[in-house]
Protein backbone atom coordinates (compact mmCIF):
# COMPACT_ATOMS: atom_id res chain seq x y z
CA UNK A 1 0.00 0.00 0.00
CA UNK A 2 1.99 2.93 -1.05
CA UNK A 3 0.67 7.01 -1.15
CA UNK A 4 2.10 9.54 -3.38
CA UNK A 5 1.64 12.77 -1.62
CA UNK A 6 2.94 14.14 -5.05
CA UNK A 7 3.49 18.46 -4.30
CA UNK A 8 1.93 18.22 -1.24
CA UNK A 9 3.28 19.03 2.68
CA UNK A 10 5.94 20.51 3.86
CA UNK A 11 8.84 18.99 6.33
CA UNK A 12 6.58 20.16 9.35
CA UNK A 13 3.59 18.72 7.85
CA UNK A 14 4.86 15.51 7.32
CA UNK A 15 6.31 15.09 10.86
CA UNK A 16 3.06 15.78 11.99
CA UNK A 17 1.38 13.08 9.56
CA UNK A 18 3.66 10.42 10.45
CA UNK A 19 2.81 11.22 14.34
CA UNK A 20 -1.08 10.68 13.55
CA UNK A 21 -0.59 8.09 11.24
CA UNK A 22 1.33 5.34 12.39
CA UNK A 23 -0.07 4.82 15.44
CA UNK A 24 -3.13 3.87 13.62
CA UNK A 25 -1.16 1.08 10.97
CA UNK A 26 1.07 -0.16 13.72
CA UNK A 27 -0.77 -3.57 13.96
CA UNK A 28 -0.57 -3.77 10.25
CA UNK A 29 1.51 -7.19 8.94
CA UNK A 30 -0.44 -7.84 6.20
CA UNK A 31 1.04 -5.40 3.92
CA UNK A 32 4.33 -2.80 2.94
CA UNK A 33 3.91 0.66 3.60
CA UNK A 34 5.25 3.10 1.41
CA UNK A 35 4.65 7.12 1.55
CA UNK A 36 6.29 8.92 -1.18
CA UNK A 37 6.23 12.48 0.01
CA UNK A 38 8.17 15.45 -2.24
CA UNK A 39 11.77 14.63 -1.91
CA UNK A 40 12.75 17.78 0.16
CA UNK A 41 10.58 15.87 3.12
CA UNK A 42 12.37 12.46 2.59
CA UNK A 43 14.65 13.39 5.64
CA UNK A 44 11.27 14.15 7.58
CA UNK A 45 10.20 11.02 6.70
CA UNK A 46 12.86 8.64 7.48
CA UNK A 47 13.24 10.48 10.59
CA UNK A 48 9.24 9.49 11.65
CA UNK A 49 9.14 6.62 10.40
CA UNK A 50 12.74 5.01 11.91
CA UNK A 51 11.73 1.78 13.63
CA UNK A 52 8.51 1.34 12.24
CA UNK A 53 7.15 -0.82 9.10
CA UNK A 54 6.69 2.01 7.27
CA UNK A 55 8.69 2.61 3.75
CA UNK A 56 9.67 5.98 2.68
CA UNK A 57 10.03 6.67 -1.36
CA UNK A 58 10.94 9.37 -3.57
CA UNK A 59 9.03 10.40 -6.32
CA UNK A 60 11.08 10.65 -9.29
CA UNK A 61 14.92 10.33 -10.13
CA UNK A 62 17.83 11.11 -12.75
CA UNK A 63 19.11 8.37 -14.17
CA UNK A 64 22.94 9.77 -13.33
CA UNK A 65 24.42 9.84 -10.40
CA UNK A 66 25.41 13.13 -10.06
CA UNK A 67 26.92 16.10 -12.65
CA UNK A 68 25.92 19.53 -14.03
CA UNK A 69 21.66 18.57 -13.89
CA UNK A 70 20.22 21.51 -12.53
CA UNK A 71 17.26 20.79 -10.71
CA UNK A 72 17.91 16.95 -10.46
CA UNK A 73 18.47 14.17 -7.85
CA UNK A 74 19.90 10.91 -8.31
CA UNK A 75 19.60 7.57 -6.87
CA UNK A 76 22.47 7.50 -4.62
CA UNK A 77 21.07 11.18 -3.04
CA UNK A 78 17.85 9.13 -2.43
CA UNK A 79 19.21 6.34 -0.76
CA UNK A 80 22.18 7.91 1.24
CA UNK A 81 18.76 10.28 2.33
CA UNK A 82 17.20 7.14 3.43
CA UNK A 83 14.26 6.34 1.51
CA UNK A 84 13.92 2.90 -0.04
CA UNK A 85 11.35 3.39 -3.00
CA UNK A 86 11.12 5.86 -5.75
CA UNK A 87 8.08 5.95 -8.14
CA UNK A 88 9.26 6.37 -11.99
CA UNK A 89 7.12 7.18 -14.60
CA UNK A 90 4.15 8.34 -13.11
CA UNK A 91 1.05 9.82 -15.85
CA UNK A 92 1.87 13.76 -14.33
CA UNK A 93 5.51 12.93 -15.16
CA UNK A 94 4.65 11.24 -18.69
CA UNK A 95 2.20 14.62 -19.07
CA UNK A 96 3.88 17.05 -17.96
CA UNK A 97 7.42 16.67 -18.01
CA UNK A 98 8.35 14.94 -20.69
CA UNK A 99 8.90 11.70 -19.53
CA UNK A 100 8.57 8.80 -22.20
CA UNK A 101 9.47 5.23 -22.25
CA UNK A 102 12.60 5.05 -22.93
CA UNK A 103 13.46 7.62 -20.24
CA UNK A 104 11.17 5.45 -17.30
CA UNK A 105 13.62 2.60 -18.56
CA UNK A 106 16.37 4.73 -17.89
CA UNK A 107 15.65 5.71 -14.80
CA UNK A 108 14.13 2.49 -13.78
CA UNK A 109 17.72 0.78 -14.27
CA UNK A 110 19.50 3.74 -12.37
CA UNK A 111 16.98 3.31 -9.58
CA UNK A 112 17.91 -0.58 -9.24
CA UNK A 113 21.71 0.08 -9.87
CA UNK A 114 21.10 2.57 -6.47
CA UNK A 115 19.32 -0.36 -4.56
CA UNK A 116 16.40 1.40 -4.35
CA UNK A 117 12.74 -0.56 -4.87
CA UNK A 118 11.21 1.05 -8.77
CA UNK A 119 7.20 1.59 -8.79
CA UNK A 120 6.95 1.84 -12.11
CA UNK A 121 3.45 3.53 -13.93
CA UNK A 122 1.67 2.57 -16.64
CA UNK A 123 -1.57 3.60 -17.91
CA UNK A 124 -3.92 4.77 -21.20
CA UNK A 125 -5.64 8.40 -21.02
CA UNK A 126 -9.33 8.86 -21.24
CA UNK A 127 -9.20 9.13 -25.45
CA UNK A 128 -7.25 5.73 -25.33
CA UNK A 129 -9.78 3.98 -23.27
CA UNK A 130 -12.64 4.97 -25.68
CA UNK A 131 -10.82 4.51 -28.87
CA UNK A 132 -10.30 0.61 -27.51
CA UNK A 133 -6.50 1.42 -27.37
CA UNK A 134 -5.73 0.24 -23.83
CA UNK A 135 -4.40 -3.35 -23.96
CA UNK A 136 -2.40 -1.17 -27.01
CA UNK A 137 -1.02 1.57 -24.75
CA UNK A 138 -0.56 -0.94 -21.73
CA UNK A 139 1.71 -2.96 -24.61
CA UNK A 140 3.49 -0.25 -25.46
CA UNK A 141 4.62 1.25 -22.26
CA UNK A 142 5.42 -2.30 -21.18
CA UNK A 143 7.44 -3.17 -24.56
CA UNK A 144 9.39 0.17 -24.49
CA UNK A 145 9.42 0.71 -20.96
CA UNK A 146 10.16 -2.50 -18.88
CA UNK A 147 10.83 -5.63 -21.36
CA UNK A 148 14.55 -3.92 -21.61
CA UNK A 149 15.25 -4.94 -17.90
CA UNK A 150 17.05 -8.21 -17.71
CA UNK A 151 15.00 -10.91 -15.32
CA UNK A 152 16.57 -10.48 -12.06
CA UNK A 153 16.48 -6.73 -12.48
CA UNK A 154 12.58 -7.09 -13.64
CA UNK A 155 12.07 -9.02 -10.55
CA UNK A 156 12.65 -6.21 -7.86
CA UNK A 157 10.14 -3.51 -9.29
CA UNK A 158 6.48 -3.29 -8.94
CA UNK A 159 3.90 -2.41 -11.38
CA UNK A 160 1.67 0.00 -10.97
CA UNK A 161 -1.41 0.17 -13.23
CA UNK A 162 -3.52 4.13 -13.31
CA UNK A 163 -5.90 5.04 -15.62
CA UNK A 164 -5.35 8.75 -16.11
CA UNK A 165 -8.69 9.21 -16.15
CA UNK A 166 -9.11 7.44 -12.71
CA UNK A 167 -6.74 9.95 -11.16
CA UNK A 168 -7.97 12.63 -8.95
CA UNK A 169 -11.04 12.72 -10.95
CA UNK A 170 -12.80 10.81 -8.29
CA UNK A 171 -13.78 8.05 -11.44
CA UNK A 172 -12.32 5.11 -10.06
CA UNK A 173 -11.79 2.33 -12.64
CA UNK A 174 -14.21 -0.14 -11.81
CA UNK A 175 -12.25 -3.23 -9.87
CA UNK A 176 -13.31 -5.54 -12.92
CA UNK A 177 -11.81 -2.79 -15.00
CA UNK A 178 -9.03 -2.11 -13.30
CA UNK A 179 -8.33 -6.65 -13.04
CA UNK A 180 -8.78 -6.89 -16.80
CA UNK A 181 -5.93 -4.26 -17.04
CA UNK A 182 -3.73 -6.38 -14.87
CA UNK A 183 -4.71 -9.26 -16.86
CA UNK A 184 -3.36 -7.70 -19.78
CA UNK A 185 -0.09 -6.07 -18.04
CA UNK A 186 0.68 -9.60 -16.54
CA UNK A 187 -0.02 -11.53 -19.56
CA UNK A 188 2.94 -9.13 -21.10
CA UNK A 189 5.26 -10.35 -17.95
CA UNK A 190 4.69 -14.14 -18.74
CA UNK A 191 5.22 -13.26 -22.49
CA UNK A 192 8.67 -11.58 -21.75
CA UNK A 193 9.84 -13.01 -18.35
CA UNK A 194 7.93 -16.06 -17.76
CA UNK A 195 4.97 -17.85 -15.60
CA UNK A 196 6.63 -17.70 -12.37
CA UNK A 197 7.25 -13.84 -12.76
CA UNK A 198 4.06 -12.99 -13.95
CA UNK A 199 2.55 -14.74 -10.87
CA UNK A 200 4.92 -12.97 -8.95
CA UNK A 201 4.96 -9.53 -10.07
CA UNK A 202 3.03 -7.27 -7.61
CA UNK A 203 0.53 -4.89 -9.82
CA UNK A 204 -0.94 -1.88 -7.43
CA UNK A 205 -3.97 -0.12 -8.89
CA UNK A 206 -4.00 3.70 -8.62
CA UNK A 207 -6.85 6.44 -9.29
CA UNK A 208 -9.00 7.30 -6.92
CA UNK A 209 -8.68 4.72 -4.02
CA UNK A 210 -10.32 5.61 -0.48
CA UNK A 211 -11.36 4.31 2.06
CA UNK A 212 -15.03 3.38 0.65
CA UNK A 213 -13.73 1.78 -2.84
CA UNK A 214 -10.75 0.22 -1.64
CA UNK A 215 -12.32 -3.37 -0.11
CA UNK A 216 -14.14 -3.88 -3.55
CA UNK A 217 -10.45 -3.32 -5.42
CA UNK A 218 -8.41 -5.43 -3.36
CA UNK A 219 -11.30 -8.26 -3.36
CA UNK A 220 -9.81 -8.82 -6.86
CA UNK A 221 -7.36 -11.42 -6.78
CA UNK A 222 -5.52 -9.36 -10.06
CA UNK A 223 -4.90 -6.62 -7.85
CA UNK A 224 -1.80 -6.42 -5.45
CA UNK A 225 -2.13 -3.10 -3.68
CA UNK A 226 -3.22 0.04 -4.16
CA UNK A 227 -1.05 3.61 -5.04
CA UNK A 228 -2.84 6.33 -3.54
CA UNK A 229 -2.75 9.83 -4.12
CA UNK A 230 -5.35 11.81 -2.52
CA UNK A 231 -6.64 9.76 0.12
CA UNK A 232 -2.89 9.57 1.08
CA UNK A 233 -2.40 12.75 3.04
CA UNK A 234 -4.53 12.17 5.39
CA UNK A 235 -3.35 9.75 8.11
CA UNK A 236 -6.76 8.77 9.25
CA UNK A 237 -8.12 8.03 5.59
CA UNK A 238 -4.80 6.56 4.70
CA UNK A 239 -4.75 4.62 7.72
CA UNK A 240 -8.11 2.90 6.65
CA UNK A 241 -6.96 2.29 3.54
CA UNK A 242 -3.92 0.39 4.15
CA UNK A 243 -6.32 -1.82 7.27
CA UNK A 244 -9.00 -2.31 4.50
P1 LIG B 1 -5.57 9.96 -6.70
O1 LIG B 1 -5.66 8.85 -5.69
O2 LIG B 1 -5.57 11.33 -6.08
O3 LIG B 1 -6.57 9.79 -7.80
O4 LIG B 1 -4.12 9.82 -7.38
C1 LIG B 1 -3.70 8.59 -7.86
C2 LIG B 1 -2.27 8.69 -8.22
O5 LIG B 1 -1.90 9.33 -9.18
C3 LIG B 1 -1.29 8.01 -7.34
O6 LIG B 1 -0.03 8.00 -7.92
Amino acid sequence: MAGNWKMFKNPAETSAFFEKFLPQVASATHCEIVLCPPAINIPAAVAATAGSRVGVGAQNLYWKNEGAFTGEISGPMIKAAGAEWVIIGHSERRQFFGETDATVLERTKAALAAGLKPIVCVGEMLAEREAGETEAVLTQQFDGGLAGLTPEQFAQIVIAYEPVWAIGTGKTATPEMAADAHRIIRARVEAKFGGNTAASVRILYGGSVKPDNVKGLMAQPEIDGALVGGASLEPSSFASIVNF
